[in-house]
């Protein structure tokens, strides 16, 4: 299902301008979204997947990637499995633990920011098979939300698809009991704006999880672990905990695919914590603790 099949009143719902926060309309022969508050402000739906984001609106940096993506579009999936070969996993096989440990319920609505071609979406729904969930997928690269188009539709898996980008989300607050993310953080220009904006989605109590490159503390001092960096530096990159906001508690870390890429869950406070830490600004402090004790035993480990 995609924005031509898909209930629009259900969809819309969802969706707000980003450039004002209006709430958006969709034209009688279903090929723009049209702001309510500013009717100038229209989003192109193209072949099912709406348009949030102009190519002149997208920093040089983050350009950059999305030209790649696009160019290898077709190619991902195989690109990605020689990951499997070189470090030795399946990482299908891993992001299936990562999924099964997310605690999902029926009529969910689940996020998948930088779906890609889609890996997670499908995943999760192979994982919860007979849960009713709402699945949503972005990407800044038409090119991957193409191939992710396709296999869903293949698969006969249900999933809005929109072209956006990670910090500026055109979602209303609190839309989502899950938001789940693998394989861009690293590489994002502003990560501490894009958590903010995904915390800013995502429900109290809901549940968050990024995975990423990134060896464990113990790898990074093995000589596998020194070649695998020497050959990919995104593999020596770190969790971002230091960006994560506030409103977030719970934090756990792991590693997986035999200590390759670093998994964060965490969940948004409750109504009555976010009340309290917009009056006492506690949590704060509770999570800047938690983070700092995490970095302190990371920077450890690692010497
Ligand atoms: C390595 S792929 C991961 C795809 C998918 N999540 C997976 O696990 O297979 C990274 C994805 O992030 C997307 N991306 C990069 N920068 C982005 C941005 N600023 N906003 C939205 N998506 C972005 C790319 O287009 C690409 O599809
Ligand atoms: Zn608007």
């Amino acid at each position: 299902m995609d924005m031509s099949e898909l209930e629009f009143s259900k969809a819309l719902e969802l969706l707000r301008c980003p450039k004002c926060h209006g709430g958006l309309d969709i034209n009688s022969v279903g090929t723009l979204l049209i702001c309510k508050k500013d009717p100038s402000h229209r989003f192109p739906i193209v072949e099912g997947i709406p348009s949030f984001v102009k190519r002149e609106e997208i920093s040089p940096e983050d350009s950059k990637w999305v030209f790649e993506y696009d160019e290898m579009a077709e190619r991902y999936d195989e690109a990605i499995k020689e990951y499997d070969s070189w470090l030795g996993v399946n990482l299908h096989e891993e992001f299936r633990k990562v999924i099964e440990r997310i605690p999902i319920k029926s009529s969910q609505h689940v996020l998948d920011v930088s779906t890609g071609t889609g890996a997670l979406l499908i995943l999760i729904k192979e994982v919860y098979p007979t849960v009713d969930l709402k699945l949503v997928g972005v990407d800044l690269s038409m090119g991957m939300l193409r191939v992710a188009q396709r296999k869903l539709r293949n698969a006969g898996i249900g999933a809005l698809l929109l072209h956006a980008q990670v910090k500026e989300l055109p979602f209303k607050d609190e839309s989502f009991d899950v938001i789940i993310h693998s394989g861009g953080i690293n590489t994002f220009s502003d990560i501490p704006a894009t958590l903010k904006e995904w915390v800013r989605v995502l429900k109290p109590e809901g549940t968050l999880l990024i995975a990423d490159e990134g060896l464990s503390p113990c790898a990074r001092k093995t000589q596998r672990g020194l070649q695998i960096v020497r050959e990919n530096k995104l593999f020596g990159l770190h969790p971002p905990l230091e960006h994560l906001p506030p409103q977030l508690k719970n934090v756990e870390l792991r590693w997986v695919a035999r200590d390759t890429f670093y998994t964060i869950t965490c969940q948004k406070l409750s109504r009555e914590e976010l009340k309290q830490l917009k009056t006492e600004g506690t949590e704060h402090i509770l999570i800047k603790e938690m983070v700092e004790n995490m970095l302190k035993k990371l920077r450890t480990n690692e010497r």
